[in-house]
């Protein structure tokens, strides 16, 4: 696979500050080598940076100026890069999906593919403007992609992602805001319970195989605090009860094995709240899994 490497250095989504170091600590723990070690031939095209805006400031919102101008940029990039392979997006923070997303969708829509997406988080980061009540805009990609409204000085959203293409697994924090509204959606969205009781590779399969049934696009958007903290501690958004290292490795390989992975975001990692690297190791690791290591092959479990 030709796979590009996009460094997406926002950190304008929340108050606290380090994602912007997140593509270099990527880039540090050898993202490009394990990937090019496994037989894809890798491009780091490195770093976006974002457009210029006359936007205004709003109170209340948290770098609104900024992160517009970085949602229209990684958009752009996105769907550049689209054309040439599979891009993977170094974060930076969530809010980077934002444009992401918007970009990979348009990219969908011009070659009549329909474009699914799997949410691997927390949280549901499903506010739109008027609900965040944090003011931080990581907390509202979802929002804007699926199209809701309230995103009024951002770029218009012509191919929003329909709510039943679109997957949350792992959530353990939503706000009350966001549960009210996402309960009157199609979203599939699966809590921490859910895996508990089912078993992830369950919940996964079910959502590849209604991929795979549409010959969808998938972009995959991993939020480190997916993970459990005592494993990912390099976040600044931590929620204890987090998927184990084995349970987000299988979701990995079972991405690997469907071939319908077309995408990948890899944010909020932190480097300055890590503990010596191993945070983004594992993500780096993960990212593997993604693109086929493995200890040996077998079929993936489904529909267990
Ligand atoms: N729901 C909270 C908020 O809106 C937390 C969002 C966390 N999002 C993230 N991408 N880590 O502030
Ligand atoms: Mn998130
Ligand atoms: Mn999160
Ligand atoms: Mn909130």
């Amino acid at each position: 696979k030709r796979i590009l490497l996009v460094g997406a250095p926002v950190d304008s989504g929340k108050t606290r500050l380090g994602c912007l170091m997140g593509p270099d600590a990527y880039r540090t723990a050898r993202l490009g080598g394990a990937l090019s070690d496994l037989g894809h031939e890798v491009s780091d095209l490195g770093n976006v940076r974002p457009d210029a805006t006359d936007v205004a400031p709003r109170p209340g919102l948290h770098e609104l100026p900024l992160t517009i101008g970085w949602t229209s940029a990684l958009s752009r990039a996105a769907s550049e890069a689209m054309a040439q392979g599979m891009p993977i997006f170094m974060g930076g923070d969530h809010a980077l999906s934002l444009g992401t997303v918007h970009g990979v969708a348009a990219h969908a829509a011009a070659t009549g593919r329909p474009q699914f997406v799997l949410w691997l988080d927390a949280h549901s980061d499903f506010h739109t403007l008027e609900t965040t009540d944090s003011g931080n805009l990581h907390g509202t990609p979802l929002g804007y992609l699926t199209g809701r409204s309230g995103f009024d000085s951002f770029p218009p959203v012509p191919h929003p992602i329909p709510e039943d293409q679109v997957c949350i697994i792992g959530l353990r924090s939503v706000d009350t805001a966001e549960r009210n509204m996402l309960e009157k959606t199609a979203i599939r969205r699966h809590d921490m319970r859910d895996i508990d009781e089912n078993g992830i590779a369950k919940l996964l399969g079910g959502f590849l195989d209604i991929v795979a049934a549409a010959g969808g696009a998938l972009h995959v958007s991993l939020d480190v605090d997916f993970l459990d903290p005592s494993v990912a501690p390099a976040v600044g958004t931590t929620v204890p009860g987090g998927a184990t290292v084995r349970e987000a490795h299988l979701v990995m390989e079972m991405l690997h094995d469907s071939g319908l992975m077309t995408s990948l975001d890899l944010v909020e990692l932190n480097p300055m709240l890590d503990d010596r690297g191993r945070t983004a190791q594992l993500m780096v690791d993960l990212a593997a899994s993604a693109l086929g290591r493995r200890v040996f092959d077998r079929p993936t479990p489904r529909g267990l």
